[in-house]
């Protein structure tokens, strides 16, 4: 058995999507109740922790510029926390070196920010050897942001309260996405109360309800069946802040995608394809259709955050 401390710890972590987003009314914590189907997608960041004299973040790739560096970074934010969380006799941690590298697009709906959280706090368990299991990382990290504990499970599964009350859904097959980056991102806190606002308009107060549709073409593992089923409260208020999103969607649509729908709490469009060929015809369709920065594809469900084995981290 190895017991030694290690010299670095990488770790790769899967972006989100969500299925269903079904917002409820605006809690007194400042947080809406949700019930929403997380699947975690094959677009990766991944993060190393190695031993430093004091904490610091060093981001590379995608968005790079647009990550904080300092302590409000989110990964810096579960070092201090698990550090905290599992302090011997009083003894603070060793300060550690954080070392992000970006694929996921920064403020675009994919949870980028949480996945870079749920990373650090597996990288430093196992650079630290605290030993804590799963479900202990996830009440550390469900403080840091509603979607962290999703990303350390991976997978598909239903969220509750904030998104941070999980539970595993029965899915069949694999989903193929196209998904078109738009150029800058949108916050989150401002797309909710966009849906906060449209909703008061129209007088609207629902409760938040898990789709049986959805969980029964999930089930049948047909995307044609899913596709029709896919949906996101917050896709209007997402729209109203970014208008050229419509225009995006439908061109989706033009070219035949099964199901369309922005990502959370977008500015990213999701396109779920018939398969991996589909998408990947979706994903050269939609460059074409020059209605976005950026157009790739991924598939889900993929597990959660993981530790690199030593011979493959970079
Ligand atoms: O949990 P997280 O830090 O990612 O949330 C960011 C912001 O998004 C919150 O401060 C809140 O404004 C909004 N939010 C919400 N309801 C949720 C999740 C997030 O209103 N269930």
């Amino acid at each position: 058995m190895k017991t030694s401390t290690p010299s670095a710890v990488t770790v790769r972590v899967p972006a989100k999507v969500n299925l269903q987003l079904a917002v409820g009314p605006l809690r007194s914590d400042g947080y809406h109740g949700v019930v929403t189907v997380y699947q975690a997608i094959s677009l990766y960041d991944e993060v190393t922790v190695r031993p430093a004299e004091r904490t610091r973040v060093v981001v590379t790739g995608e968005d790079a510029a647009l990550v904080p560096t300092g302590p409000t970074n989110l990964a810096s934010k579960a070092v201090t926390a698990l550090g905290r969380a599992t302090r011997q006799r009083g003894a603070s941690r060793p300060g550690v070196q954080i070392e992000i590298r970006k694929r996921i697009p920064v403020a675009a709906g994919l949870a980028g920010g949480s996945a870079d959280a749920a990373a650090a706090l597996v990288a430093c368990n196992e650079l630290w050897r605290t030993g804590l299991t799963q479900q202990e990382l996830a009440e550390v990290g469900a403080r840091l942001g509603s979607d962290v504990p999703f990303a350390l499970v991976g997978g598909t599964a239903v969220g509750r309260g904030r998104g941070e009350l999980l539970t595993a859904a029965l899915v069949s097959g694999s989903y193929h996405w196209a998904l078109a980056f738009a150029s800058g991102g949108l916050s989150t806190p401002e797309v909710y109360a966009t849906c906060d606002r449209l909703r008061a308009a129209r007088s609207v107060q629902p409760e938040p309800q898990l789709s049986g549709p959805l969980m029964a073409a999930l089930r049948s593992g047909d995307p044609a069946a899913v596709g029709p089923e896919l949906v996101n409260d917050l896709q209007p208020a997402a729209i109203s802040l970014r208008p050229e999103l419509r225009r995006a969607l439908l061109a989706g649509r033009e070219h035949g995608a099964v199901g369309v729908m922005v990502s959370g709490s977008g500015p990213t469009c999701l396109f779920l394809a018939r398969d991996a060929a589909h998408a990947r015809d979706l994903a050269v369709s939609l460059t074409g259709a020059g209605i976005c920065r950026a157009v790739t594809v991924a598939s889900g469900p993929v597990p959660g955050a993981a530790v690199v084995p030593v011979r493959e981290s970079v």
